[in-house]
């Protein structure tokens, strides 16, 4: 969603620079960049097959919100149509899985890559690079679970504002994106909280690769803010979207629901504490600088 949403915010920025690359023959160049082909990432990630495996999988497309785009059941649907800018479809995937090996499915989901060695650009696969094999391999297996139903969806149409955007480089391709942040991960604190790190990956599309927050066109807060919470609170606003205080908080209401509510209470405290360790962190840094500063 992220990706949308700084894509909406360049709007009005974008359009002086419409007239000039429309007259530079713009239209040409960005439909290279779009189509630019990319390596080929290497991928030995099959589907799993064991029983649990479907179940696994779908729980993690929940928590990631694969069906917030491509519908619930993975029919694909137009999510987003903004004028000028662009008019969004996340593709049938019962019909993408019928065509594509288990390696090309991989190289989209988690390094942005389509199987026509193109690059994807609205496809959140930066949150999703972080994702093990293991967890891949269930995905996959959920993935091919589907029934093939429903029309293929047409590609996402591009208007002049997307297309100045990515001549001018304001817009980067998820694979780019990946390449960029190749080394950041979520900041390790140990053993301990390696189950609440896996499951802050979730939070990674709007929170930031480092959960620091983001304060471009969609503002989120640095996920230090979750110390504050208790832990009923912090179980609550996940559950239920109601954040701190009886308050609705935005984007995060609407989706904590959908996306948070399988989650067991006992996750949701292993997460909880993972952030304030995090956060604790934080503030310790914070401190020794402020030391070394006087
Ligand atoms: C913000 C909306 C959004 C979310 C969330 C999202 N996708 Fe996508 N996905 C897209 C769009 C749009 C495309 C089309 C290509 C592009 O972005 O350029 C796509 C493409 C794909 C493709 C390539 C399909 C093809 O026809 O080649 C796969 C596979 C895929 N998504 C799987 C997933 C999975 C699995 C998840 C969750 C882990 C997910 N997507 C989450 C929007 C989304
Ligand atoms: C699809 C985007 C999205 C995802 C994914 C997401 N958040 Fe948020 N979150 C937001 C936005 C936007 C806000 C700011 C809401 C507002 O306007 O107040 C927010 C705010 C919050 C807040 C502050 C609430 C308050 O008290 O105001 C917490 C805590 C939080 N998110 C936790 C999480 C956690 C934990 C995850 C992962 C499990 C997560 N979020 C995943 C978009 C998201």
């Amino acid at each position: 969603m992220k990706r949308v949403l700084k894509w909406a915010g360049y709007g009005l920025a974008g359009l002086a620079g419409v007239a000039a690359v429309a007259v530079g023959g713009g239209m040409a160049a960005s439909e290279a960049m779009y189509r630019w082909p990319q390596a080929k990432p290497a991928t030995r990630v099959v589907a799993a097959t064991d029983p649990g495996a479907v179940a696994r999988g779908q729980r993690l497309a929940r928590a990631m919100g694969c069906n917030d785009c491509h519908g619930a059941n993975l029919e694909g649907r137009m999510f987003d149509d903004i004028p000028n800018l662009a008019t969004l479809y996340a593709p049938n995937l019962t019909r993408a899985v019928a065509r594509q090996s288990d390696a090309d499915l991989d190289r989209a989901i988690r390094h942005g890559v389509g199987s026509d060695g193109r690059p994807l650009w609205i496809m959140p696969s930066a949150a999703f690079a972080d994702l093990k094999d293991a967890e891949m391999a269930d995905l996959i297996a959920y993935l091919r679970s589907r029934p093939g139903s429903g029309p293929e969806q047409p590609h996402m149409k591009l208007g002049p504002i997307a297309r100045v955007g990515i001549v001018l480089g304001q817009f980067h391709s998820e694979a780019a994106a990946i390449q960029a942040h190749e080394n950041r991960q979520l900041p390790d604190l140990g053993p301990q909280y390696a189950a609440g790190r896996a499951l802050a990956r979730a939070c990674v599309e709007c929170h930031g690769f480092a959960l620091e927050g983001s304060q471009s066109v969609l503002k989120t807060p640095d996920l230090g803010i979750a110390a504050s919470y208790d832990r009923e609170d912090f179980v609550r606003l996940l559950h239920t979207g109601v954040a701190a205080g009886d308050r609705k908080a935005g984007l995060m209401s609407d989706i904590a629901p959908r996306r948070f509510k399988g989650w067991s209470d006992a996750e949701i405290g292993r997460l909880h504490d993972y952030l304030k360790a995090r956060a604790t962190r934080q503030v310790a840094a914070a401190a020794t600088e402020g030391v070394a500063k006087r």
